[in-house]
């Protein structure tokens, strides 16, 4: 089945965010306008480079934080609606967080920061670590179960980041950078519990990545560049050379922002004519320099007659006729 036939679990409408600032000119403005859909099972990558507003958008849609404006629906329902409870509710059984670092509770034991989630929707502690020891289990980390998280190396408290993200069954996974602190074996295990999750259990994902494996487990990755979603990639995303496999998004408003080596290669900001506006394409050309001269040197002067009245404003630069009440117009000289 198409994914564009299946339900959203996620939308959002023009999402801004501006991280305001005490310091002069501190504020920054870190989305400008965003719109997102993830269908039911479908896998998102957001790629871009660094400060380009990955992480605050992974932040607002899952809840996080609330944007300055904007509205978010998770599950059909507007999470910018609901109330701390009620959100609180909602995340629980419907999306699951992964950071780059692992946040896990450093007073637990592998076995209890995983069954976590569950003892917070009031599941009974002794199945809740059932279920918890067959996700370690899943993730080869079934002999570490008891070891605290400082007793753990990086690519381990993942591991259990990544099963505590999972025992909820979560409809969707928001993962910011999930393997950037791996190493490459692990990495792959990971992606490959994920293009597990994703096939026969048609879980959803929102991937930040860098990495060209991840974003290539994913159905299409969307170009974040300085707040603004700039361009849509296929399966065969290469994060090395995005011009290749590059389609540039027109959003409902009609706004297109060019990816900066797109603008470089046209030469830069400027002017442009449409010669040829057809339905599905669209043809432009760079205004001339010669033609960029538009100011037609005409000078313009006030009336001297009221063109109502007729009355005669003789040397007076009032600007309301004084006889009929008419504005004054300019005319050419
Ligand atoms: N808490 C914050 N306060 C002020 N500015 C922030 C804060 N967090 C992020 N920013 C700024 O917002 C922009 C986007 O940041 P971020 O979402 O972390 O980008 P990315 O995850 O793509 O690296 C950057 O310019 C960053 O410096
Ligand atoms: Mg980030």
């Amino acid at each position: 089945m198409n994914n564009m036939d299946k339900p959203e679990i996620l939308s959002a409408n023009g999402l801004y965010h501006i991280y305001e600032s005490k310091a002069e000119d501190g504020n920054v403005v870190a989305l400008r306008g965003l719109h997102v859909k993830v269908y039911e099972g479908e896998a998102v990558a957001v790629v871009g480079p660094s400060g380009s507003g990955k992480s605050t958008l992974l932040k607002s849609l899952g809840g996080l934080m609330k944007p300055s404006a904007g509205l978010v629906s998770l599950s059909g329902r507007r999470i910018t609606r609901l109330t701390g409870s009620e959100l609180v509710e909602l995340r629980q059984q419907t999306v699951s967080f992964i950071f780059q670092d692992a946040n896990l509770l450093s007073h637990l034991n592998a076995l209890d920061n995983v069954a976590q989630p569950l003892r917070h929707q009031g599941v009974l502690p002794h199945i809740a670590r059932q279920k918890a020891q067959t996700l370690l289990d899943k993730l080869g980390m079934g002999d570490r179960a008891k070891g605290k998280p400082e007793q753990l190396s990086g690519g381990e408290q993942q591991r259990v980041a990544i099963a505590r993200a999972l025992i909820t069954n979560p409809r969707l996974i928001l993962a910011d950078e999930p393997t950037g602190a791996l190493d490459p074996i692990t990495s792959r295990e990971v992606l490959e519990l994920f293009a597990r999750l994703h096939k026969e259990e048609d879980v959803a994902f929102l991937l930040v990545t860098h990495n060209r494996e991840v974003a290539g487990f994913c159905d299409r990755s969307l170009e974040l560049r300085d707040g603004r979603f700039v361009a849509q990639h296929g399966t065969d995303v290469d994060i090395g050379n995005l011009s290749d496999t590059r389609e540039l998004i027109i959003d409902d408003t009609g706004t297109v922002t060019l990816p900066p080596d797109i603008l470089l290669n046209i030469g830069g900001p400027g002017r442009f004519e449409l010669p040829e506006i057809d339905r599905d394409l669209l043809r432009m050309e760079r205004v001339n320099e010669d033609k960029i001269d538009v100011g037609v040197k005409t000078e313009l002067t006030l009336s001297k007659t009221c063109p109502a009245c007729f009355h005669d404003y003789g040397d007076s630069d009032d600007q309301l006729c004084p006889d009929c009440g008419s504005s004054r117009p300019m005319i050419q000289i």
